[in-house]
């Protein structure tokens, strides 16, 4: 059997209707945690919640991230809730492939708002109630395409996930005195909807071609390495981007 590494921690995860996290809300309710399912497709995350592990301990909260009101406010609602928040995982992004002659001011704000601004908001409402609590978590995501400028109409995306990696760093900074810890994940690909979203199957395997491991990533792959950074385990980690990506891209 495997350790309950967060047993009784309330984690917030976004972006839990789908792909990776989902594999992370999966993770942390096996590991114990009770956890608060966060993402603007409400329906999808409620079908998430009622299949989780002890799924009467969870809880399906809809936030848009575009919005930083909502970011603000979908922490007070958790804390409401539960009575305490101890790790935010920030997995929910917007990708929508666009070459770069293409990109006018609105989809440049969106895609900002969503993927820097919003993680920006929720990490700080979150970081309040853990400092009080004296220990936390702090996981974003980041991207492969933050180290290689993105894939296929991709620019806009990328640059937001290279603006994650100096906000981890920026965070884990901030907070190390009070017992929070600040890391990202950066995947490259994984076996999900944004992955496939937007990508001929024939990109799709040339993508692969490029996988020393030969293939993608499961989202519970991912999922593996935020319980591991959540947990005490990776205690005097922080500020740190962590590749998951079957040997892709070796900084
Ligand atoms: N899948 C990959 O290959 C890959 C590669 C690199 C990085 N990543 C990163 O991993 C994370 C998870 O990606 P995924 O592949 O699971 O994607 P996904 O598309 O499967 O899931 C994204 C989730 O975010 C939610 N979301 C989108 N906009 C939102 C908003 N405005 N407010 C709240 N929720 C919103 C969606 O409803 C969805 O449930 C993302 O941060 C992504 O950038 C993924």
């Amino acid at each position: 059997m495997r350790d309950m590494l967060l047993k009784d921690k309330v984690v917030i995860v976004t972006g839990a209707a789908s792909g990776i996290g989902a594999a992370v809300a999966h993770r942390y309710a096996s590991s114990g945690a009770r956890v608060a399912v966060v993402d603007i497709n409400k329906v999808g995350a409620e079908k998430v919640r009622k299949n989780l592990v002890n799924n009467e301990s969870h809880r399906t909260f809809y936030c848009d991230l575009a919005e930083p009101s909502q970011c603000s406010a979908v922490v007070a609602d958790v804390l409401e809730w539960a009575g305490r928040v101890d790790v935010l995982v920030n997995s929910a992004a917007y990708l929508e492939r666009k070459q770069i002659d293409d990109v006018d001011v609105d989809f440049m704000n969106r895609t900002v708002a969503i993927n820097m601004t919003g993680p920006f908001f929720l990490a700080r409402a979150c970081a309040k109630i853990m400092k009080s609590q004296g220990w936390g978590r702090i996981i974003l995501f980041s991207s492969q395409g933050a180290y290689t400028g993105g894939y296929n109409g991709s620019a806009v995306y990328a640059m937001t996930k290279a603006g994650i990696i100096a906000l981890v760093k920026s965070l884990a900074r901030e907070y190390a005195a009070d017992g929070i810890t600040v890391n990202s994940v950066a995947p490259a690909g994984a076996n999900t909807q944004m992955l496939h979203g937007g990508m001929s199957p024939e990109d799709v395997a040339d993508f692969i071609d490029k996988i020393p491991m030969g293939r993608l990533a499961q989202p519970e792959e991912i999922a593996e390495a935020c319980e591991f950074l959540a947990s005490d385990r990776a205690g005097y980690i922080t500020g740190h981007t962590l590749d998951v990506n079957g040997g892709m891209l070796m900084r």
